[in-house]
């Protein structure tokens, strides 16, 4: 049933080009760049005259939150707030009938994610649903629930069903920008072109990192702490770096907004501690340009004080290299899209971490797959 993998999640991370591929398929026309999201139950005019869209989730699905309010944001122009599910229903949140609640869950199940979709309903707010499981707890409640076709994901740590709501999300900013006029039909055309490209390019990255990642796994796995930093879009995928990690190796790991590091976190870096930076970036795209020359700034505040930077970087990127100790390379991909192809070498570095730990990758302690109590 591993299909000849040692572990599930070893097979889970290399089923992600199918995984992306069937969350896609259907949704989208490459001929038109149109997105079709049918059976939500939500009209085009409740999406266009939404002025609030809160997310709320737990762990790896929180994360994908975090992404997706980045990618909400910038094509559909609606301010999107993300909540861990657990924290929602104990401060009498605002929310109302023009307020969108978003529940991302893997497994359907999770206590504090139904909980807070229950005070959503109760508040007025409809509610969508980003599911891997058809028919779980959340999507019976929901308005609409966009399924994530990433099949079964029985490792503990989640991954296929990770880069599949990040995928779904993509589909639902495009759709959300669509229906709301934010977007050009070029743009839309260029993006849906991109998300097409996704599977291969993520298929590439499992190819070319593999050994890699094992051969730093070799050189860190005794270290007692890691940090992981990235900015914008790829904060997100800095704190999902940390937390499959932790969960797997039992390492000490952060994720922080690369530009906090000069407000407190600086102060931990020395030559024993390995700072994880995703430093990509869209040529295309002036903002990402941005922020990565910004990185740049920061990874040499951590060369200057001895920090071992691996940098997860575009291939090509010659500058980048004269800087760290180790660049990981993934190929280009339009800015909103490059979280998937980053994960993907953090969770096969967490991964052989913990193998050479002897960590039971699977069935990491203290831990359950679907966290079903409050
Ligand atoms: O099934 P869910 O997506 O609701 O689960 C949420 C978290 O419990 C889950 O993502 C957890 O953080 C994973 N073990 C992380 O790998």
């Amino acid at each position: 049933e591993k299909a000849g993998y040692k572990h599930f999640m070893l097979k889970e991370i290399n089923e992600q080009p199918r995984a992306i591929r069937d969350t896609t398929l259907g949704r989208v026309s490459l001929d038109t760049g149109k997105v079709f999201l049918d059976n939500l139950a939500i009209t085009p005019e409740e999406f266009r005259t939404a002025n609030q869209i809160t997310i709320a989730a737990c762990g790896t699905s929180w994360h994908a939150g975090l992404a997706g309010k980045f990618m909400i944001e910038r094509l559909a122009r609606l301010p999107v707030d993300v909540d861990y599910a657990s924290e929602y229903r104990y401060r009498d949140p605002i929310a109302d009938p023009h307020a969108i609640g978003l529940l991302i869950t893997q497994s359907g199940e999770t206590a504090d994610t139904l909980a807070a979709q229950a005070e959503l309903i109760a508040k007025g707010s409809k509610t969508l649903a980003i599911c891997n499981v058809v028919g779980a707890a959340i999507t019976r409640k929901a308005a609409g629930t966009i399924t994530t076709n990433a099949g079964p994901e029985i490792g503990v740590a989640s991954t296929k069903a990770f880069t599949a709501q990040l995928t779904a999300l993509f589909v639902l900013a495009l759709h959300l920008a669509q229906v709301r006029g934010t977007i050009s039909d070029a743009e839309s055309l260029h993006l849906v072109d991109e998300l097409s490209k996704l599977p291969g390019k993520v298929e590439d990255v499992l190819r070319s990192v593999d050994d890699q990642c094992q051969q730093l796994a070799k050189i860190f796995h005794n270290a007692n702490d890691f940090l992981f930093l990235g900015r914008g879009v790829h904060y997100p995928i800095a704190l999902e770096g940390a937390l499959k990690l932790k969960e797997i190796s039992y390492i000490h790991a952060e994720g922080y907004p690369a530009g906090e590091m000069k407000h407190g976190p600086n102060a931990l870096i020395d030559e024993a501690l390995p700072v994880v930076t995703i430093a990509t970036k869209d040529p295309s795209d002036p903002s990402s340009v941005l922020k990565y020359e910004k990185t740049l700034s920061n990874i040499q505040e951590v060369t200057a004080r001895s920090g071992r930077v691996i940098a997860i970087a575009i291939e090509g990127d010659e500058e980048i290299k004269h800087l760290v100790e180790h660049t990981i390379q993934i190929p280009q991909a339009a800015e909103l899209l490059l979280p998937v192809l980053e994960v993907v070498p953090l969770q096969l570095l967490a991964y052989h971490i913990a193998v050479r730990r002897g960590c039971d990758v699977d069935q990491p302690r203290n831990l359950a797959k679907s966290v079903t109590v409050e």
